[in-house]
């Protein structure tokens, strides 16, 4: 079996200009043009990908878009389909991430479109997943976790998804943003049942090749021992992405 390759990406969110995220961009391929191993991504806002796109081209520095809308094109005001994000620059997107849930009223049934949408225009979809506090108090997260993967990837075939090289990031929603890391042997719990639940829905081959990452106030101080456990393949950063040093300390973790 062949080992997966990390992935250390990057979610800026609501943050960042045109030019203060050229000027990361810029910063970050400086800063981690030595990393051989790791495959890194950054996800500014609409807005910066195709100037960013122009600075990291020829680094090791991937693109991705924080959202999409599925339909192919037309009168969908705001909205931004998978072919625009191709011609930007993007070869990923996160999709579902607990924000557009929570937000703006994303549901399973939205993000398997969106998916859906993705692999036709051969975009890495980064299917988002996790519970809330109340749901891991509960000791409902199995089942939320059950529920987002099986219905965000309902009716696709494995080989599609093998091919479109999906990553699934499992980010605890009580961990985003605030501070409290989940514990590397919670994480690697769930990412363990999240590998086999990919496997009794579609098989090994999905099952061992798809980047199973972390997400929820992951730190330079953190990510070393989150890393270290077996089915943790990388981290998805949010507020430590924003600053290029921070964000290269753990990508070089
Ligand atoms: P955080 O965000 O690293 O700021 O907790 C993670 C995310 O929302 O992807």
């Amino acid at each position: 079996m062949e080992k997966r390759r990390p992935l250390i990406a990057g979610n800026w969110k609501m943050f960042k200009t045109c030019s203060e995220a050229m000027d990361t961009a810029a910063s970050l391929i400086k800063l981690t043009k030595d990393v051989a191993e790791t495959d890194i991504m950054i996800a500014p806002a609409f807005t910066a990908l195709w100037p960013v796109a122009e600075i990291v081209k020829e680094s090791n520095v991937s693109l991705g878009a924080q959202n999409l809308f599925y339909e192919k094109e037309g009168a969908y005001t705001g909205e931004i389909s998978s072919s625009m994000l191709v011609s930007a620059g993007c070869r990923y997107v996160i999709i579902g991430h607990s924000e557009r849930r929570q937000f703006f009223g994303e549901t399973d049934e939205t993000v398997n479109k969106k998916i859906k949408a993705a692999l036709k225009d051969n975009l890495a979809p980064v299917l988002c997943i996790g519970e809330t506090e109340e749901e891991r108090k509960s000791k409902n997260t199995f089942i939320v976790l059950d529920k987002q993967v099986k219905k965000g990837l309902e009716s696709f075939f494995s080989d599609e998804l093998l091919s479109s090289c999906l990553v699934v990031a499992y980010e605890p929603v009580w961990a985003i943003g605030t501070g409290k890391t989940a514990t590397k042997n919670q994480v690697q719990e769930v990412h363990l049942y999240i590998r086999s639940m990919l496997e009794k829905e579609f098989g090994s081959a999905l099952a061992e090749s798809t980047r199973i990452l972390y997400g929820g106030s992951v730190k330079p101080n953190n990510i070393l021992e989150l890393m270290e456990m077996p089915d943790v393949d990388g981290a998805l950063v949010g507020g430590a992405s924003l600053d290029a040093e921070t964000f290269s300390q753990i990508v070089h973790y």
